[in-house]
C-alpha cells in the first residue's frame, strides 16, 4: 500500500469503530431508567410511590386513588393482597387461580377470570356522567408505550386526572414473571390506570383481552356514554374523535369503526391470521370493525359481553366481537 492510502483506510476504521461507540452509548441511554426500575422492583411498593416519577418523560402523576398494596408480603414474595374492594389475589408463583386449563380453540367462551388488578375509581369516583372511556390494549413489558400514551394523545384524559370527560385506561393480562408483575403493580400505583385479569397475556389471549373489557365496563362503568377499544400502537386524534362522536350522541345501540365487509377467513396455516375450518366453519365473515380502534356506546358493552359466554371462541378479537357478537346482538 502507499503511504497516503494506508493512512487513509486507518482514519476510515477509527471513524468507524467511533460511530458504533455512539450507536452503542445512544441503546444503553434508552434503557438505562428500564434497567433502574427493574432493579427497584423488589423494594416495597406504596400507593405514592416516586420512583417512577424520575423519568422526565412522565408529565401527568397521580397518587392515592385507592390502592393500599401490602409490601411487607411483596418485599419477600409475591403475596400482594390489595384492600377490601379488591376481591382478587395473586399468590405464589401467580398460578393458585384455581382456573382450569382453557383450551380456547372450538370452545365457548366461559371466561372463568378474575381481576388481579382493578382500578374501580375510574369511572365510578365521580357519580356524574362522562363522555369517552378508552380501553388500550397492551402487552406487560409495553411500559414504554403506555408512558407514551398519557404523555401524547392520552393528555386529554391525563391532564383531568383520569376524572374529566375523557379517560383511559389500559388493558393487561398476568404474567408469571414476579418482577415484572411487580413492575405492573408499581405502574397501577402512580397510574391508577391499568386493568388487568387472571389469564396468560399472550398474542393468541387478545380476544379474553377484549371480552375483558366488555366485563369491565358492564360491571364497574355505568355512568359513560361511549367506550373505545384500541390498541397500544395507535394514535388517537381525540379532538376528531369527540367531534365525531357529538355527532351521535344520543344514540344507545351504535358501534362505530372502520368496517370490513365480505372478508374471508385465511386458511394458510402459517398465516398470522390463519383460521382453522373447525374454529369458524363459515367461508365469509360477518361485516365486522377494525381491532386497531372501535367505538360502542356503553349499552352495547353488557349485551355484547353476555352473547360472548355462549358463544364459541374466535382468536381474531375484533372478528370475535364487533363480527360475531355484534350480528349475534342484532
Ligand atoms: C390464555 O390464557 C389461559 C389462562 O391463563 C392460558 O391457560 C392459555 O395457555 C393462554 N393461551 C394462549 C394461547 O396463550
Amino acid at each position: 500500500l502507499e503511504q497516503g492510502g494506508m493512512k487513509t483506510s486507518l482514519f476510515t476504521f477509527f471513524v468507524f469503530i467511533g460511530i458504533n461507540i455512539i450507536v452503542c452509548a445512544l441503546y444503553m441511554h434508552k434503557y438505562l431508567h428500564i434497567a433502574a426500575l427493574f432493579r427497584e422492583s423488589n423494594k416495597p411498593v406504596t400507593s405514592n410511590d416516586q420512583s417512577l416519577v424520575k423519568s422526565e418523560v412522565i408529565y401527568n402523576v397521580k397518587h392515592n386513588h385507592g390502592y393500599t398494596i401490602d409490601h411487607r408480603h411483596l418485599a419477600t414474595t409475591s403475596h400482594v393482597h390489595h384492600d377490601d374492594r379488591f376481591p382478587t389475589r395473586l399468590t405464589q408463583n401467580g398460578v393458585d387461580f384455581t382456573t382450569e386449563e382453557v383450551v380456547l380453540e372450538n370452545r365457548v367462551n366461559t371466561h372463568p377470570y378474575t381481576f388481579i388488578i382493578n382500578p374501580i375509581d375510574l369511572c365510578s369516583s365521580t357519580k356524574t356522567s362522562f363522555g369517552l372511556l378508552i380501553l388500550v390494549t397492551s402487552k406487560i413489558s409495553n411500559y414504554i408505550e403506555r408512558l407514551t400514551i398519557r404523555s401524547t394523545w392520552g393528555s386529554d384524559a391525563t391532564v383531568f386526572n383520569n376524572e374529566g370527560d375523557v379517560r383511559l385506561a389500559f388493558l393487561l393480562g398476568y404474567t408469571t414473571d414476579k418482577s415484572a408483575q411487580n413492575m405492573v403493580l408499581r405502574e397501577s400505583g402512580v397510574y391508577a390506570d391499568i386493568i388487568q385479569e387472571n389469564f396468560l397475556d399472550t398474542y393468541r389471549n387478545l380476544t379474553l383481552k377484549s371480552v375483558m373489557l366488555l366485563k369491565w365496563v358492564s360491571e364497574y362503568c355505568q355512568n359513560v356514554q361511549f367506550v373505545m377499544k384500541t390498541d397500544d400502537d395507535m394514535y388517537i386524534n381525540i379532538p376528531n374523535l369527540l367531534k365525531m362522536l357529538s355527532m351521535v350522541f344520543s344514540q344507545s345501540n351504535i358501534m362505530i369503526g372502520y368496517l370490513f365487509t365480505k372478508a374471508k377467513p385465511n386458511r394458510k396455516r402459517r398465516n398470522k391470521w390463519y383460521v382453522s375450518r373447525s374454529e369458524f366453519p363459515g367461508g365469509v365473515y360477518p361485516n365486522y370493525l377494525s381491532g386497531t380502534a372501535y367505538v360502542m356506546s356503553r349499552q352495547v358493552a353488557p349485551k355484547l359481553y353476555q352473547i360472548s359466554l355462549n358463544t364459541n371462541f374466535l382468536t381474531m378479537e375484533d372478528i370475535f366481537v364487533s363480527g360475531v357478537l355484534a350480528s349475534k346482538a342484532k
